[in-house]
């Protein structure tokens, strides 16, 4: 199975989203690859994830400081199995951009999960550090509840 997440930036939801989901995968013995990707990164491509984002995965004994961001494109959607938004902006953007007849699912991240019906993950960007706890703490249970689904756990 690969997953893609894919948020606007890929330095905040996205990237953490990929280490949780990494992180939980490795500890069910799962050979499943995960990236993620921004729909609006070519404003931080090549950077590394927001020092807050990096913080919050720290604490929680994931690094994250080695990803980079990139913007997501066509060629993703052969790549990976199942693309997961973390809002609808991002959603209607990558509904924008799917080839016609990609294989790949497309899906909101909460909702694909069952952690919250057509549920979006909040941009913490501009937020402080509590709110990029509260997204941590959404994104752990939507890497579990992704994972669960997956092995019937
Ligand atoms: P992300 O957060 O989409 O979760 O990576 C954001 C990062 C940067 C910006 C917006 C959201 N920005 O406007 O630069």
């Amino acid at each position: 199975m690969r997953v893609l997440f894919v948020c606007l930036g890929n330095i905040c939801r996205s990237p953490l989203a990929e280490g949780l989901a990494r992180h939980r995968a490795a500890a069910l013995g799962l050979d499943w690859e995960f990236d993620s990707a921004g729909t609006g990164a070519h404003y931080h491509a090549g950077a590394p994830p927001d020092p807050r984002t990096c913080a919050s995965a720290r604490r929680r004994g994931i690094a994250l400081e080695h990803l980079r961001a990139r913007q997501v494109g066509p060629e993703d959607f052969a790549r990976f199995d199942l693309i997961l938004a973390a809002d609808r902006q991002n959603l209607r953007a990558l509904e924008a951009l799917r080839p016609p007849g990609a294989a790949a699912r497309v899906a909101l991240l909460l909702d694909w999960t069952g952690v919250q019906p057509q549920g979006e993950v909040p941009d913490p960007y501009y937020g402080g550090d509590d709110d990029f706890e509260a997204v941590c703490r959404l994104l752990e249970r939507a890497a579990d509840a992704l994972l669960a689904r997956a092995t019937g756990a």
